[in-house]
């Protein structure tokens, strides 16, 4: 159990480690003016996507899975655990909303501003502050 719970926490690092980092590349994105930065920009995010973002969070969801499926007769009726799987389905579209605006980019067809992005890059800070307090401190 601790081996897949080291597992599922180092997965979760290099997780938001992505969802941090891509946001932050869409802001600089959003000021490009010049072609050759467009197109670096669409490769860095590509990479972080597919590379980091994607295998690492199916591996998030996988042990995390693997540790509820271990223990469900005791976490079943844990609120804490309730309310840190709605967060995790918020940032799982978090992290489709991140594919979109790559794809948007990709295509030559973004619509935000660099302000937006910058707004747009907090959201996740609030929800790894949720899930790891419902996680460690588990208040209800
Ligand atoms: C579907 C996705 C997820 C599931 C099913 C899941 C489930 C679990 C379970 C069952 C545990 C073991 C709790 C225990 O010690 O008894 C755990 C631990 C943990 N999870 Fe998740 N989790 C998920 C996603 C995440 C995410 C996105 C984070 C991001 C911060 C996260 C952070 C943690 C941490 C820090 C622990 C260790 C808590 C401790 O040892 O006290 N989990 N998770």
């Amino acid at each position: 159990m601790l081996w897949i719970k080291a597992f599922h926490i180092i997965a979760v690092t290099c997780w938001f480690a992505g969802i941090f980092y891509l946001p932050r590349l869409f802001v600089y994105h959003a000021m490009a003016d010049d072609d050759t930065s467009k197109e670096r920009f669409i490769i860095m995010e590509r990479k972080l996507l597919r590379g980091i973002m994607n295998p690492s969070a199916i591996a998030a969801v996988l042990f995390g899975s693997i540790l509820m499926w271990m223990n469900w007769a005791t976490y079943q009726g844990q609120g804490w655990l309730h309310a840190k799987l709605t967060l995790v389905i918020l940032l799982i579209a978090y992290h489709l909303m991140c594919r979109k605006i790559w794809l948007n980019f990709s295509r030559g067809e973004n619509r935000h501003s660099h302000v937006y992005y910058r707004w747009f890059n907090e959201f996740p800070v609030l929800l790894l502050v949720g899930i790891v307090i419902l996680v460690v401190v588990r208040p209800f």
